[in-house]
C-alpha cells in the first residue's frame, strides 16, 4: 500500500509519498506567501495551505495506482493560531509560531497567572509563539472577531479538517497550545477558563498515530483515489521530524535546521525542566520529549544570502569559508525576537565584531556559527538537567550543507549522524499514516524499519576546543546587550 506525508512548514508544504516498506517514492513542495504585516507579526492564509496542499496531492499522485493510497497524515508547523465562525470560515488570517505581537499577553500568563501555575497546568511556560497568548491578543484587540470563533485549530488541523470534516488534533501539537496538560495528554480545564475558551471550540485529542476519519467523499473523488482513504492524526512537524528521523526512545536527540532551529530530546517519561526553559511535549509515539526551539535558523541564512547578498547559490556561498574556529565576528540570530531560552519577542539579530579586514566569509560564517551556537544555549539547558547527550540526529534543509553540520558537530560537541532520507516532518508523517493503517504495530517498530543512518560527523578535539572559547564569548553577548531591544 501507499501512505501520504504531508509536511505544511511556514514556506511551503511538501508532500511525501512512500510505500509500505518505506522507500520514498515521490516528492512534491508547493510554496505558499508568508506575510510580516508589522514588524514582528507574522501571518499565513489558511486557504493558501489548502489549496497548494490539494495541487500538490495531484501532482504527488499522478503516476501511481490511486487505489493502493491507504492513508494520508501530517507534520505541521506549530502554534498558530487558526479560527474558524460558526460556517466554518477563516475569521482572519492565521497568527504564527514566529509572530511576535504577544509580549503584553505573554507577560500577562507569566506574571500573573504565575509561571508556577501555568507550569503545574501544562507543565510549560507561556511564550509569545505559543497559541494561548494569541487567543488573549485576539479577545483583548479584535473583540468582535474573538466573539465569533466556533472552532480553534492548529495549522494542520485545519488542512485535515479540510480534508476530511474530522474536527481534530494531536497531543504533540496540542501541547505546544499551552492549553493542554501534557503530562495527563488533556485539554486543561483551568487554561481555557483563563483564555476564555469553551472546551467545544477545541478539537477532539488523539495520539498522532490514531485514526481520526476518512477524506470527505468530494476530496476523494477530486483527487480520483477511494473514499476509504483514513487520514491519521499526525504531528507537529518537529515530533514528526523525530518519527522520520528515529529519534525514539530515552535520550535520543535530533536537531532541525528549518526556518526555526530546534533541539528535541525524547524522552520515555514524562519530564520538565525546573525554570521551564526547554518545552515539555508529549511525542508522537506515545511518550514525550523536551524541546528548545530558535525562531530563526536557515532562515538567518536565507535572509542573509538572498535579502543582503542577492545570491541563492547557498554552496557558492560557503565555498570560500576557511576560518573554522578563528571567526571575529559573531552573529545573533534573533531576526524574529527568540524563543528557547530567553523568551524575548524583542530581541533582534546584531552582527558584532568587524575590523576592517573583515570579508564577505566572515559574516556568511558568522551567521552559520550564530545560529548554531543559539542552539548550544538550549543544549546546556538539557545538560544541566543532567542529561547526557553524546550524539544526535540532523535534518531540515540546513542538513544539506556539510560545512553547516560540520559546525554543528564541533560547536555542540556532539557527533552528528546523517539519514538516509532528510525528509523529517514528511516521512514522519507518512510512517504514522502507515502505523494508523495497521501496516506497523507501532510507530517505534515503523521507525526500526525505515530510518537508516548515512554516515556520522565526529567532532574533532581541536576545533571543538577553539568553537568552546569562541561559544563561551558569543554566551556573553546578549545579557550585555538585552537592555537595547
Ligand atoms: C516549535 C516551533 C517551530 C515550528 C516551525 O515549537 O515553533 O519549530 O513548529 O514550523
Amino acid at each position: 500500500m501507499l501512505y501520504i506525508g504531508i509536511d505544511l512548514g511556514t514556506s511551503s508544504v511538501k508532500l511525501l509519498l512512500m510505500k509500505g516498506n518505506g522507500e520514498i517514492v515521490k516528492i512534491v513542495t508547493k510554496e505558499y506567501p508568508l506575510y510580516f504585516p508589522k514588524p514582528g507579526w507574522s501571518e499565513q492564509n489558511p486557504e493558501d495551505w489548502f489549496l497548494q496542499t490539494m495541487e500538490g496531492l495531484r501532482e504527488l499522485i499522478k503516476e501511481s495506482d490511486p487505489s493502493q493510497i491507504a492513508g494520508i497524515s501530517f507534520g505541521g508547523q506549530m502554534h498558530g493560531l487558526v479560527a474558524l465562525d460558526e460556517k466554518d470560515e477563516v475569521i482572519r488570517p492565521a497568527i504564527l509560531w514566529n509572530d511576535g505581537r504577544t509580549a503584553k499577553e505573554t507577560a500577562f500568563l507569566n506574571e500573573v497567572i504565575g509561571k508556577d501555575t501555568l507550569s503545574m497546568y501544562t507543565a510549560n511556560i507561556a511564550f509569545a509563539g505559543f497559541t494561548a497568548p494569541k487567543i488573549l491578543w485576539m479577545r483583548e484587540h479584535e473583540p468582535e472577531k474573538f466573539a465569533k470563533i466556533r472552532k480553534i485549530m492548529l495549522p494542520k488541523d485545519y488542512v485535515a479538517y479540510r480534508l476530511s470534516g474530522s474536527f481534530s488534533t494531536d497531543v504533540s501539537d496540542a501541547s505546544g497550545t499551552l492549553l493542554f496538560d501534557v503530562k495527563n495528554r488533556c485539554w486543561s480545564k483551568e487554561m481555557l477558563e483563563i483564555c476564555g475558551v469553551e472546551e467545544q471550540t477545541l478539537p477532539e485529542l488523539y495520539e498522532s498515530y490514531e485514526v481520526t476519519g476518512n477524506l470527505r467523499p468530494e476530496i476523494a473523488d477530486a483527487l480520483g483515489v477511494s473514499r476509504q482513504v483514513k487520514v491519521i492524526a499526525g504531528a507537529g512537524d518537529n515530533a514528526a521530524a523525530a518519527i522520520g528521523t528515529g529519534t525514539i526512545g530515552d535520550g535520543m536527540c535530533n536537531i532541525s535546521l528549518g526556518t526555526s532551529g530546534t533541539i528535541f530530546i525524547s524522552s520515555d517519561s514524562f519530564k520538565a525542566d525546573e525554570n521551564n526553559a526547554l518545552h515539555s511535549f508529549a511525542h508522537a509515539d506515545g511518550t514525550y520529549h523536551l524541546m528548545g526551539c530558535m525562531l530563526s535558523a536557515a532562515s538567518c541564512n536565507k535572509w542573509w544570502s538572498e535579502e543582503i547578498l542577492n545570491t541563492k547559490d547557498y554552496a557558492a556561498e560557503q565555498a570560500g569559508i576557511t576560518k573554522l574556529g578563528k571567526n571575529q565576528v559573531f552573529y545573533l540570530p534573533y531576526l524574529m525576537g527568540e524563543r528557547s531560552p530567553h523568551n524575548n519577542p524583542d530581541a533582534r539579530a546584531v552582527f558584532i565584531g568587524m575590523s576592517m579586514d573583515t570579508t564577505r566569509e566572515d559574516m556568511t560564517q558568522a551567521v552559520l556559527e550564530g545560529v548554531i551556537f543559539g542552539l548550544r544555549d538550549s543544549l546546556e539547558v538539557a545538560r544541566s538537567l543532567g542529561m547526557r547527550i553524546d550524539r544526535t540526529r540532523i535534518c531540515g534543509g540546513g542538513a544539506k550543507s556539510p560545512l553547516w553540520k560540520k559546525m554543528a558537530a564541533n560547536i555542540l560537541n556532539l557527533s552528528v549522524d546523517e539519514l538516509a532520507a532528510e525528509e523529517g516532518p514528511a516521512l514522519g508523517g507518512a510512517m504514522l499514516a502507515a502505523v494508523g493503517c495497521g501496516e506497523y504495530e507501532d510507530v517505534k517498530t515503523a521507525a526500526k524499519a525505515i530510518v537508516r543512518t548515512a554516515g556520522t560527523v565526529e567532532p574533532e578535539a581541536g576545533l571543538a576546543a577553539a568553537y568552546e572559547v569562541k561559544y563561551q564569548q558569543f554566551r556573553k553577548i546578549y545579557p550585555a546587550i538585552k537592555s537595547l531591544f
